[in-house]
């Protein structure tokens, strides 16, 4: 039998992007928690990583839409010339280049050119990502070198080259993306999750010793994304994440927006996760048996 009764009350700008006829079906209900005006970044330079697709490209054009100068970049030439076309619209001056983030004297040298040229850069957000799977038996070690090269690596090579500059001008706004898998590993992510659990663990040292020069620096957990790499773990028609930890481009782009500057360190997308470490800590055995679950039925 159906039933009228609303289940789920979710935040509105949490759920952006997603058709109200789709949310109406699921039973949820939207809520605006706290209505102000939507933050604005008026003539500052941010620079987004992984600007080509998914999550940076929605921020990219968030944060352009806001009035920031935005700089995208990425490996895919086409891909990005159709961002540079958007940026401009949406934000004349704006534009795209190539950069390999595993390149760390490449992702350097296009920063400080990016500094030099728009006289500073006041937001980063190191966002590229892959994710190789790594099985226990057989793996490679260079494999979890080629994920760190991008996902950790290219994170601090980009937050070490902008925090000086943000630190001498006293303001600045750094945003590295992680993953709920550094909190809950599931089976073969050890590459991926190892990889964003020290993006978690660098970014949250470096906030605490940057915060009293007015610096902000976060890591933002985007829940679960409908993107390349997203479904890429979905190829074979599998379930998909808990309703709960689903989000879309647009959502996670203007939660950062509305919430990067603020005062917490971490952005949380997807409130389920946080429970993760809670569950290990007090049911560890419930806990381990589901994970290894994953195991045997992915
Ligand atoms: N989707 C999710 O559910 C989810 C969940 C948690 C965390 N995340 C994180 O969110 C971030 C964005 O991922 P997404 O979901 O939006 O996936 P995506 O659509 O596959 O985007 C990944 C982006 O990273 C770029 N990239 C990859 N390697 C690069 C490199 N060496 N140099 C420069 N750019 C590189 C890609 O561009 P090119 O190929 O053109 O270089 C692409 O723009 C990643 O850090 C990912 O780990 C995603």
């Amino acid at each position: 039998m159906q039933s009228d009764a609303f289940l789920i009350i979710a935040r509105r700008d949490i759920c952006r992007g997603i058709p109200q006829r789709a949310l109406w079906d699921r039973k949820v209900w939207t809520v605006t928690l706290h209505r102000r005006s939507l933050r604005r970044y008026d003539g500052q330079v941010a620079v987004v990583t992984g600007a080509s697709s998914g999550i940076g490209r929605s921020l990219a054009l968030t944060l352009a839409e806001r009035g920031a100068l935005v700089i995208g970049l990425a490996r895919r030439r086409s891909l990005l010339d159709q961002v540079a076309a958007e940026l401009s619209r949406r934000s004349p001056g704006s534009a795209t280049h190539v950069c390999d983030v595993a390149d760390a004297d490449a992702y350097r040298d296009t920063l400080a050119r990016i500094d030099d040229e728009r006289g500073g850069i006041d937001i980063l957000v190191n966002n590229a990502g892959i994710n190789l799977m790594l099985q226990a038996a057989g793996g490679e070690d260079a494999t979890v070198r080629r994920v760190f090269d991008v996902n950790f690596f290219g994170a601090v090579a980009g937050t070490l080259a902008v925090l000086p500059g943000m630190i001498h001008r006293r303001r600045g706004i750094v945003v590295n993306v992680s993953s709920d898998s550094a909190r809950a590993p599931e089976p073969r992510q050890g590459a991926y999750a190892a990889s964003k659990a020290a993006v978690s663990a660098f970014t949250e040292s470096v906030a605490h010793e940057v915060a009293p020069h007015g610096v902000s620096i976060h890591v933002l957990y985007p829940g679960w994304v409908p993107t390349a790499m997203g479904l890429s773990g979905n190829e074979d028609g599998g379930s998909l994440p808990p309703r709960m930890v689903r989000r879309t481009v647009d959502g996670v782009a203007a939660l950062v927006a509305d919430r990067m500057g603020g005062p917490r360190i971490d952005i949380n997308a997807a409130l389920l996760p946080l429970l993760a470490p809670m569950a290990r800590a007090l049911a560890p055995i419930a806990y381990q048996k589901s994970m290894r679950r994953l195991a045997t039925t992915d």
